[in-house]
């Protein structure tokens, strides 16, 4: 069990069965050992997992669509900061007054700071447990909130690549928000020839590659993947905003991706949340060759400290270095 499980499983006396919503959960089996009424995550690969192992009333979505009022709610510290105002805004709105709402999260990430925006909630929130350098804190709802709709959290920008100029749809916490990213724009900068046909955009974000991939070449069915349930509302409504089609839908790596595609063209992760992560990356080149036609090009961009370059050599055929600066390299390859 994850250490802020581990803290709340020692503090089980505070819940009360029939009104404890949980949002944020981690996809260990401490669900198994408390008494909710519904369990929220953005996470489809938490999702997937605790899907898996039998719970029931769980929900994988944007967002809550439930008009319920919740009397008890605990909240896992997001894993990215940026989402935190907005965790609380829709959370609150589900609390009725006076309820309570508990936060769980590692010291390491900040919990002790992020504690402090409780005061939107409630007046006076309280440190209630330490252990296993996490914190467990709770705050009485006394602040009225207002009414949730996650469109009023969405921002847009302008992005450009060559003569195409797009518009993107973002949120807080979904990669490229605000901004395009540096390492996305190299890539952008050197998609190479688009094929026709099925197109991967393996880990989407808002959509920026794969609005500018439909917007190149009309001819490109374009997929648009990811885990987190944000990123996809947002590409969705970046393919719209721009008048562009796409099929945007979740999967885990490459899992809930069926048949071959003509082309393949990511800026993959290397995090979950704040921990660096590369093995989504690493089991994503080594599943590509069962995902794509023959001859079918990858275009990859990443960190050039990323030991990628192998892997890639090894799972595709022509591997090469397309560019790179000071900070990212374009790998190229075929199947
Ligand atoms: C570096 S960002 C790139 C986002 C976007 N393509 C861009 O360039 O702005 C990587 C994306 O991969 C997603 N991701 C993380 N783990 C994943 C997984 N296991 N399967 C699919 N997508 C994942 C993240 O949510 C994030 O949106």
């Amino acid at each position: 069990m994850q250490n802020t499980s581990q803290v709340v499983a020692r503090n089980l006396n505070l819940f009360k069965p029939s009104s404890l919503l949980i949002v944020g959960m981690p996809d260990d089996d401490l669900l198994s050992q408390l008494d909710y009424t519904q369990a929220f995550t953005w996470d489809y690969s938490v999702y997937s997992t605790l899907n898996q192992a039998g719970y029931s009333n769980l929900t994988w979505g944007s967002e809550l669509e439930s008009d319920k009022q919740y009397k008890q709610v605990l909240m896992f510290m997001p894993k990215s900061k940026p989402e935190l105002d907005l965790l609380f805004a829709m959370v609150s709105s589900k609390m009725e007054m006076g309820a309570e709402l508990f936060l769980v999260g590692a010291k390491k990430e900040g919990i002790n700071s992020v504690a402090k925006k409780l005061t939107s909630v409630g007046g006076h929130p309280e440190k209630l447990d330490m252990a296993r350098h996490c914190q467990l804190w709770s705050v009485i709802k006394t602040v009225e909130s207002k009414p949730f709709r996650l469109d009023d959290w969405l921002e847009e920008y302008q992005y450009s690549s060559g003569d195409d100029t797009l518009t993107a749809i973002s949120i807080p916490g979904v990669f490229s928000h605000g901004r395009l990213d540096d390492a996305t724009a190299l890539l952008l900068d050197n998609l190479g020839k688009i094929p026709s046909g099925r197109v991967l955009d393996f880990g989407c974000g808002c959509g920026v590659l794969g609005a500018m991939i439909a917007k190149r070449n009309p001819e490109a069915m374009v997929e648009m993947v990811d885990i987190n349930a944000l990123s996809l509302y947002c590409a969705e409504r970046t393919l719209s905003r721009n008048n562009l089609k796409g099929k945007v839908y979740p999967s885990n790596g490459l899992r809930d991706v069926t048949g071959r595609f003509n082309g393949v063209f990511t800026n993959p992760p290397f995090h979950s949340g704040v921990k660096t992560n590369y093995s989504i990356t690493e089991t994503f080149i080594r599943t590509l060759p069962d995902h794509m036609t023959k001859n079918a090009p990858l275009r990859l961009v990443a960190n050039s400290f990323l030991k990628y370059a192998p892997l890639i050599d090894a799972a595709l055929e022509r591997y090469d270095v397309v560019t790179e600066n000071n900070k990212f390299r374009v790998y190229k390859a075929f199947r």
